[in-house]
């Protein structure tokens, strides 16, 4: 009787330690997202302000300046929607501004993530054609796609963290 039962704590705790490696292997993976998530949401941002400070300038560089951030902004946009895994939200214990909301409302993210992407695709089109009205008035649909996604579901934080 003891042997037995000691055979079976013997299994359990394998499987016990079994289970804690299988958690903490698929837990890092999902908050191992969040640093680089960051970094080309950044890229995404940087790109976003150099084609309005051309605005602003009243110089749009359609060799250099537009096409190279209005790609950042198309290709970036494109993976948005891979990098928030369920998981790596503020729960991970990772420092993030994506708020729960993500996953409770997913379908709603998920849709103004695929807005924003339709908007890259279109702000790309304009850009070819060097039109500087169809192009202003598109980086200005742009910005409101991102704001409408950040006001939802990035922490407000983030604005009071970060000077612009
Ligand atoms: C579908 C939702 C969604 C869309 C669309 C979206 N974002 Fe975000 N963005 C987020 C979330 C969520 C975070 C917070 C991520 C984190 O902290 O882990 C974020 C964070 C950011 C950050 C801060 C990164 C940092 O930590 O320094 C910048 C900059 C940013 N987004 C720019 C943009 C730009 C520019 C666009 C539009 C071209 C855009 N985002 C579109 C959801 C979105």
């Amino acid at each position: 009787m003891f042997a037995l039962s000691s055979r079976c704590l013997f299994v359990a705790a394998i499987v016990c330690s079994c289970f804690a490696v299988v958690g903490a292997v698929a837990g890092s993976a999902e908050t191992a997202q969040i640093k680089p998530r960051q970094d080309k949401l950044r890229d995404m941002g940087g790109a976003l302000k150099s084609i309005a400070d051309d605005i602003k300038r009243g110089k749009l560089d359609w060799e250099n300046t537009i096409p190279t951030n209005v790609q950042t902004i198309k290709d970036r946009g494109g993976y948005l929607l891979k990098w928030f895994p369920k998981g790596s939200g503020p729960e991970s214990g990772v420092k993030t501004y994506a708020l729960p909301a993500i996953w409770q409302k997913n379908d709603d993210f998920v849709k103004l993530g695929k807005a924003m992407q339709a908007e890259a695709l279109k702000l790309d089109e304009v850009a070819a054609t060097k039109n500087a009205d169809a192009f202003k008035a598109q980086v200005l649909v742009i910005g409101k796609t991102c704001k409408a996604c950040h006001d939802n579901y990035r922490s407000p934080d983030y604005e009071k963290e970060n000077e612009d």
